[in-house]
């Protein structure tokens, strides 16, 4: 079953500038999508719309199944839930506890539950030691991880990120791409997430969808997306790091290499079996499970 589809949808913003123009994207439940794009190419446009927080010109949004406009405000947010870029724009209570605590309590549900919502999400994100802190005190990262447990702590199926990684440090970037995934393979969550940064991606991401200029450039998984230089120069994007590598051994030193690696495990296991036995020194590398 779509989780969420959007068919044809074009907006355009009240001083005239066409951000969509023409969009098909669907996803599957279960899914874990990217959506790739260089500054200004229409991910916040394309996210705001999936979750009704403005409305499409021209073209249909389906969430479940259902024209989103016939779901309810209330029925809308306990389905599709959204992370912002900024955790500035989401979180506005004092401290964490009360923060993840709104949304559910806005449910009307009783306070036991309420706090068994709030224990599970912090937990999920790894973040119940912040519970009595205050929202100010934290550090970006800790308001990001935040940040998704209040949306968490409304059990939506559908989980949409504008750009979760944006702005964390390196261990913050890979502790929340690991957070996401396990949401997503151990929650049965869907996870759609808005993105420029490449490296990780083929990681993660069981399809990308790269934007640019409003329009859909190319759809499919990470071994389709970054075969194609031309396409990912013309959305003003680049290869992962360690492809890129690859690529040009590959293309400038006649290095046989095979397709090409999108991740540092492929590449490593082609530069293994390329690189004579008695060249490795037994004993020297850091043993591996
Ligand atoms: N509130 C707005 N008013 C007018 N134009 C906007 C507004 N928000 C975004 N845009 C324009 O819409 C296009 C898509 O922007 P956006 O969806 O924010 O892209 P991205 O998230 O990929 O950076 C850009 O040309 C941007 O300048
Ligand atoms: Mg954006």
């Amino acid at each position: 079953m779509k989780a969420i589809s959007a068919t044809g949808v074009h907006f355009t913003y009240d001083d005239g500038t066409e951000a969509l123009s023409g969009i098909d994207f669907h996803v599957e439940e279960g899914e874990f999508i990217a959506i790739l794009g260089s500054n200004g190419s229409g991910k916040t446009t394309l996210i705001n719309l999936l979750v009704g927080l403005i409305k499409a010109r021209a073209g249909r949004i389906m969430i479940g199944g259902q024209a989103i406009g016939e779901l309810s405000a209330e029925e809308l947010y306990q389905r599709v839930g959204l992370v912002f870029q900024n955790p500035n724009d989401q979180l506005f209570a004092a401290t964490v506890e009360e923060d993840c605590a709104f949304g559910p309590r806005n449910l009307n549900l009783p306070e036991a539950e309420v706090q068994q919502r709030v224990t599970e999400s912090l937990s999920a994100v790894a973040a119940l030691p912040l519970r009595g802190r205050a929202i100010h005190h934290l550090s970006f990262g800790e308001q990001k991880r935040v940040s998704l447990a209040g949306v968490m702590a409304m059990r939506p199926s559908v989980l949409i990120l504008d750009e979760p990684t944006a702005g964390l440090d390196p261990a913050g970037e890979a502790q929340m791409m690991q957070l996401l995934k396990k949401l997503n393979r151990e929650e049965g969550l869907t996870v759609i997430l808005a993105t420029h940064s490449v490296d990780m991606l083929p990681l993660f991401a069981n399809r990308i969808y790269v934007l640019d200029q409003g329009r859909v450039l190319q759809e499919g998984p990470s071994e389709e997306i970054f075969c194609h230089q031309e396409m990912i120069d013309r959305a003003k994007l680049r290869l992962p790091y360690i492809s890129r590598l690859m690529y040009e051994m590959k293309r400038h030193d006649g290095v046989p290499i095979d397709g090409l690696p999108l991740t540092i495990g492929e590449a490593r296991e082609q530069l293994l079996e390329l690189i004579p036995k008695e060249l490795i020194i037994a004993g020297m590398g850091e043993k591996r499970p």
